[in-house]
């Protein structure tokens, strides 16, 4: 049995530091938050107990001590597992973990936070020890509702290591985790990303309105209700762009995911106009609230970009399921198949690049993107011989996964109920 975690230090006390110290703190860990100065770390913990939907008691709290860097650094000596969740710079974030590894006990795992930066990077030229015990802990925001922990260990990282953070993630925090490997955005991120960017150049190309290709891209296909358009103004224009700089540094150069990578121009004047979405009061969509205190939502028409009043989308039955949705030979089925072929082939061929197989894949779309199908489950759910058969009249490629497959003589990915998957050798094996 992998020694259990039960004090934790985190490293930055901003959105995601402050929920996984909150997240430990909820099931009575001791837990110390520290950042640039220990009010910063305390606004961190005043922000978990307060507001409208509180997510710890003034209780589970007080297992939450502040401190800074400068003063309390020491206090991490104590700690099982220390997590790193500062700004997403790397010389900001080497800098800390030359400091944290010379404190730190042995036995402990030093674990960094980041969204997008290889943990290479990180630990290179860092001492043995330091790379033994190092993962990449990949929360989702908001940390308390999501799921999903991405777990990614170095080259020489200790499987004991892994088992100790993936025990502690599925036991007690009650999170999935999904093992990626070391790759550009890891693996929600790598494929929500795409489904993202691409669908922001392939829906301005669709003869479709904006409405229409939210509600598709929401129910009929098992993805959330904010559709494509929604989704970015939630997460944020500006997120997307700094995303986009991240994989235009760090994709493989023949990655069909670099012909997105440049926001399309009525997008590149609303990041330059700063209208980025919610958290500037609108992106793609914004609320008005009239005097009289009735609310509506206006949609910013990207084709003369200007505002109008939204038009609630309805969709005919065949549009509704994604089995009809995608063989449609409509401006909406023709939407539906480029955006959503496009991203389950782009699934398929990256195994085994981003995960070993396709069960963390499709988990990671389920618990980091809400989606409520993952890809491979997608294609099963469609029919895959229907969907290769489609892909190749398209003259798409049969890649990876789809064509093991294929290859492999069977029909679906996933048999008996779900209980067995296809591998990357072609064979099933039981889903643990
Ligand atoms: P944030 O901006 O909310 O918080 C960052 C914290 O780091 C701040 O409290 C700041 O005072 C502190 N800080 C800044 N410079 C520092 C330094 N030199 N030393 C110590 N602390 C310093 O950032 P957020 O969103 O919490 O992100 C933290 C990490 O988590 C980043 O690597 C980010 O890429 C990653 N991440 C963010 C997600 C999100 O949705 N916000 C989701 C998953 C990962």
């Amino acid at each position: 049995m992998p020694a259990p975690i039960k004090s934790v230090a985190v490293i930055g006390a901003g959105t995601m530091g402050a929920g996984i110290a909150g997240l430990c703190a909820s099931i009575g860990c001791d837990v110390v938050l520290l950042d640039v100065k220990t009010e910063i770390a305390q606004q961190g913990i005043d922000r978990l107990c307060t507001g409208k939907r509180p997510v710890i008691t003034e209780d589970q709290a007080k297992n939450i001590t502040a401190g800074s860097l400068d003063t309390d650094l020491a206090t991490i000596s104590a700690c099982d597992w220390i997590c790193e969740a500062v700004v997403e710079n790397l010389q900001i974030k080497r800098d800390l973990f030359s400091k944290l590894e010379s404190i730190r006990k042995d036995g402990s795992i030093l674990s960094t936070n980041t969204s997008g930066i290889p943990l290479r990077d990180i630990y290179q030229g860092m001492p043995e020890r330091m790379q033994r015990d190092i993962a990449v802990t990949h929360f989702f925001n908001p940390v308390h509702i999501m799921k999903l922990v991405e777990l990614i260990p170095g080259s020489k990282t200790d499987t004991d290591v892994t088992d100790r953070l993936a025990g502690f993630f599925d036991g007690p925090l009650a999170k999935g985790t999904v093992y990626a490997k070391d790759t550009v955005n890891f693996i929600a991120n790598r494929i929500g990303c795409f489904w993202m960017l691409a669908g922001l150049h392939k829906a301005n190309k669709a003869n479709i309105s904006m409405e229409t290709a939210d509600a598709l891209m929401s129910k009929p296909v098992g993805l959330p209700p904010t559709g494509l358009y929604g989704l970015i103004d939630l997460i944020g224009l500006d997120v997307m762009n700094f995303v986009s700089k991240n994989l235009d540094t760090n994709l493989p150069a023949t990655d069909p995911g670099r012909a997105y990578l440049t926001m399309p121009s009525a997008e590149s004047n609303m990041l330059k106009n700063k209208q980025l979405g919610r958290k500037t009061g609108g992106g793609f969509y914004k609320m008005i609230k009239s005097d009289d205190g009735s609310k509506s939502m206006e949609v910013f028409d990207l084709s003369n970009e200007a505002w109008r009043a939204m038009q609630p989308a309805s969709l005919d039955d065949q549009h509704n399921d994604i089995k009809t949705l995608m063989f449609s030979d409509d401006d909406e089925g023709k939407f539906a198949w480029d955006l959503m072929s496009s991203t389950l082939s782009y699934a398929s061929a990256l195994v085994p690049e981003i995960s070993n197989d396709i069960v963390n894949v499709d988990r990671a779309m389920k618990w980091g993107f809400n989606w409520a199908e993952g890809p491979f489950e997608l294609i099963d759910s469609i029919g895959a011989k229907k969907f290769a058969d489609k892909v190749s009249a398209s003259g798409g490629k049969i890649d990876g996964m789809l064509k093991v497959l294929l290859d492999s003589g069977n029909e679906t990915f996933y048999q008996q109920d779900g209980s067995e998957y296809l591998n990357a050798e072609g064979k099933y094996v039981s889903v643990s």
